[in-house]
């Protein structure tokens, strides 16, 4: 599914109806330059499930835990890891079946280890300033 959002707006209730379809156990992969639009669509989505939280960016220490919504929320930003022996050295791997959705910013860094049926959202920038396109699919 490809979709064009106009404005943060429509990028908001694309994350909040997206938000709508995921389960726990359910791992979503954002792709996409700095700037795309991977957090505005993680924090659209964390409300879609009810998070009452405020949403940081988690950059600093990988994973930020929400509790407070319909299924627990791991927000993951691996941007400055090295790849997935970082990750899993970490213990991250394991909240990929902890009953929660996983979000996970810049997910192609720690690629082989995503399993198969993973959800995949690629951003990109379109022509105008306010422009994205988000692609979903599922990872085979
Ligand atoms: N249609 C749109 N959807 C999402 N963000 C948009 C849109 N139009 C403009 N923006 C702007 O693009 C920026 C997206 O920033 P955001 O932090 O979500 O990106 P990111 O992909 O998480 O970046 P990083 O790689 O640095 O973590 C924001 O400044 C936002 O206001
Ligand atoms: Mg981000």
């Amino acid at each position: 599914m490809r979709v064009k959002t106009e404005s943060v707006e429509d990028t908001k209730n694309l994350g909040a109806a997206f938000a709508k379809r995921l389960e726990p156990g359910s791992i979503v992969c954002l792709l996409g330059d700095l700037g795309t639009g991977k957090t505005t669509f993680s924090k659209a989505v964390a409300a879609g499930l009810g998070v009452t939280e405020e949403i940081t960016s988690p950059t600093f220490n990988i994973v930020n835990i929400y509790m407070s919504g319909r299924v627990p929320l791991y927000h993951f930003d691996v941007y400055r890891l090295s790849g997935p022996e970082e990750f899993m050295a970490a213990g991250c791997d394991e909240y990929f079946d902890a009953g929660g959705v996983c979000l996970i910013e810049w997910a192609d860094i720690i690629e082989d280890i995503i399993p198969d049926g993973s959800i995949l959202v690629e951003i990109e920038k379109g022509v105008s300033e306010t422009e994205r396109i988000y692609d979903i699919s599922y990872i085979q």
